[in-house]
């Protein structure tokens, strides 16, 4: 196992009714703004629970933060929290709301000219004072709720880029898994593929005789492949949305990737799909992945070889069967809950791949993958192999 240092300080409030439970966790005489989307939470009544919460506070809304959220949108609110001396930002929605008010608040105090360095040049030692933070989830997914990752789109230039500081950690977070029941099937299916490959980017690289997070990994994974299907069949099944839940978290709060190698190159590949083509961000992971697992073969083996035994039961045949298998068995999990997984069934083409691979050699990224061998080439490879 590797060295690593371990701190998560996110408090979690988690279970029926802890929607109505938070007022406590933000500071007495805190200037909130709650920051939401397109209004969901408007429709579910987690917006009237917030609103119950915060009566005792100075609060101003900003709502409109889009599904991918816009560096362009995100900066008008820095502006109003600048304006009106906002001291908390209560984030009230899914990934995107999370990610959006992180960066909102590494923003807002940032001395080195337009914040989007946070971003481009991976500025993140500039961010001062950032603002703190708390958070309702309501779309079980990114594990933004409690980890220090954000993702954020500039529309003008079609970037999406991601910064990562404990700095922008959320204070408490709440995960309430009966919001789960308002869910539309698409973002159900979202979240059990994007919290699966949260843990094979952190699982399947190359063994480091690390049988804790192994066996943790696996755990999620076999969690989301059990509970998945029943809240899919039913989203008000709340122990299944509980399950799910606590697995989409746990998938992305830093533990598994503990003392073990870790890949992302299904994600860095993904968000240009996304950032290109507007596809959602788990059905770019459900394209890239199987490429990924096909084209670096070499380099995954060994843990492809233990995960299909033990999260998928492959154990007979020789290794190029069972690896074969399991790919496959990866792939049908995706298709069952209804995740296209073939570029051209979103409408990519070569076009786009030859896009992909001059952005990333413009951006001078040629070293992805746990052992940082994930060449160009390689991503053409992997493109081109899923289209
Ligand atoms: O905007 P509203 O009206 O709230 O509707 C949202 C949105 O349209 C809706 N929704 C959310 N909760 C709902 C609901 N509808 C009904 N009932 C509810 N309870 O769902 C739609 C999608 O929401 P979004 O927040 O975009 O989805 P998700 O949570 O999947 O977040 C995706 C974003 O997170 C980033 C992605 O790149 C993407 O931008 N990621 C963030 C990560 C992190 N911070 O660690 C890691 C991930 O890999 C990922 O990159
Ligand atoms: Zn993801």
């Amino acid at each position: 196992m590797n060295n690593f240092h371990f701190h998560n300080p996110v408090k979690i409030l988690f279970g029926k009714g802890e929607s109505s439970n938070f007022k406590d966790e933000i500071p007495v005489g805190s200037k909130v703004m709650i920051l939401y989307g397109g209004g969901s939470i408007k429709k579910n009544g987690v917006y009237e629970k917030v609103q119950e919460q915060l009566k005792d506070y100075e609060v101003i809304e900003f709502s409109g933060i889009e599904p991918n959220p816009h560096y362009e949108t995100l900066m008008k609110a820095v502006e109003i929290v600048r304006e009106k001396g906002i001291d908390f930002l209560l984030a009230v929605g899914g990934g995107s709301v999370l990610d959006g008010t992180k960066f909102v608040s590494a923003a807002v105090h940032y001395p080195n000219g337009d914040p989007w360095n946070i971003l481009s040049k991976g500025d993140i030692k500039s961010i001062t004072n950032p603002l703190p933070i708390g958070a309702v989830l309501t779309l079980p997914a990114t594990g933004s709720e409690m980890n220090g990752n954000s993702v954020i789109t500039r529309s003008e230039t079609k970037d999406k880029l991601g910064f990562g500081t404990p700095l922008v950690m959320p204070k408490f977070s709440v995960l309430d898994p009966t919001v789960i029941s308002s869910l539309p099937e698409r973002q159900v299916a979202n979240g059990i593929v994007d919290a699966f490959v949260h843990v094979m980017e952190q699982y399947l690289t190359y063994p480091v005789n690390a049988p804790i997070q192994d066996r943790f990994a696996e755990s999620i994974l076999c969690t989301l492949i059990e509970e998945g299907p029943k809240v899919m069949n039913d989203s008000s099944d709340y122990e299944a949305a509980a399950n799910f839940m606590w697995a989409a978290t746990m998938a992305l709060n830093g533990l598994i990737s503990t003392g073990v190698p870790q890949d992302w190159s299904t994600h860095m590949i993904g968000h240009e799909l996304t950032a290109l083509h507007g596809i959602d961000h788990a059905r770019t992971l459900a394209i890239v992945l199987p490429g990924v697992m096909q084209v670096m073969l070499q380099n995954k083996k060994d843990k492809l070889l233990q995960y299909g035994a033990n999260v998928w039961n492959v154990t007979n045949g020789t290794e190029e069967v069972k690896v074969n298998t399991t790919i496959q068995k990866t792939v049908d999990f995706f298709e069952s809950l209804g995740i296209k997984t073939r570029g051209s069934e979103y409408g990519i083409t070569e076009a786009t791949v030859d896009e992909i691979c001059n952005r990333f050699e413009q951006r001078g990224v040629n070293a992805l993958g746990e052992k940082g061998d994930l060449t160009i080439d390689n991503v053409r490879q992997i493109l081109k192999m899923r289209l």
